[in-house]
């Protein structure tokens, strides 16, 4: 019932030149039961549109406000403007690197669907909290607190990225994740109710790559992936996509 969905999310990589890669995966055929979707830098955002084909284009982050005195910051309306239909919120590096709470998140978020933006959200435990036994509280906290009331199926993707997998060839192992995201959905549906709860789409995102691809995507509740390095080449991503339609 739920759509699958496959996101790359480029970080801050890409120049004028990577467009080759998105332009050679827009002319793949389209997977039946798979929705794609890039989040290049922001500055090739347009241009990146002009050549997606049917692949959705999304930001990497929003400021919550949508203009005003923020130099260097990007809103999501700005995001709408330049062709994109979704962003990414609460990264980890974006909570590490610029000190984003939950509250943050949140508003970002909000500011997403403000703009008509579909709000991805990332959560993720560090490795002393899962070493700690403590990755279900810290996500069910993350999700709480990140995730704004009136969350539906198509105005937020929620995506789990263990912080110590992303980059690091890590990943949980298939246990892990599923107990993982078996949590989010049963907390989702407490909260949104069994239809909205039901329709969000949850991704699994660290150390994603061809090879560990179709294992994840057989894992309970796992919709997709949110792939960061196996997504700058357009067949390494493109094997995802295929794992993902396939699974
Ligand atoms: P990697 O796929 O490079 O581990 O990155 C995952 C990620 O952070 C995607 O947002």
């Amino acid at each position: 019932m739920r759509r699958k969905l496959a996101a790359g999310n480029w970080k801050m990589n890409g120049l004028a030149a990577s467009l080759a890669e998105l332009e050679t995966l827009a002319q793949a055929p389209a997977p039946h039961q798979t929705d794609r979707m890039i989040c290049p830098p922001a500055t090739l955002l347009a241009r990146a549109v002009n050549v997606a084909g049917e692949i959705t284009i999304g930001g990497q982050d929003c400021h919550p406000q949508p203009s005003g005195a923020h130099t260097g910051d990007v809103s999501a309306a700005m995001l709408a403007d330049a062709g994109a239909t979704a962003v990414i919120v609460g990264h980890s590096e974006r909570r590490a690197d610029h000190h984003e709470t939950d509250a943050d998140i949140r508003a970002k978020a909000e500011a997403a669907w403000a703009a008509g933006l579909t709000a991805v959200i990332c959560l993720g435990e560090s490795l002393a909290q899962r070493e700690a036994e403590e990755t279900l509280s810290v996500i069910a906290a993350q999700l709480e607190a990140s995730t704004p009331d009136g969350a539906t199926g198509t105005n937020t993707v929620i995506a789990y990225e263990p912080i110590w997998a992303i980059g690091t060839g890590l990943v949980p192992s298939l246990d892990q994740i599923a107990e993982v995201h078996d949590a989010m959905r049963a907390q989702l549906v407490a909260r949104f109710g069994a239809t909205e709860g039901k329709a969000m789409r949850l991704l699994y995102g660290g150390s994603v790559k061809p090879d560990n691809a179709a294992d994840i995507f057989a894992t309970s509740n796992v919709d997709g992936a949110l792939v960061g390095g196996a997504s700058l080449k357009a067949a390494d991503f493109q094997a995802i996509i295929d794992a993902l339609d396939a699974a």
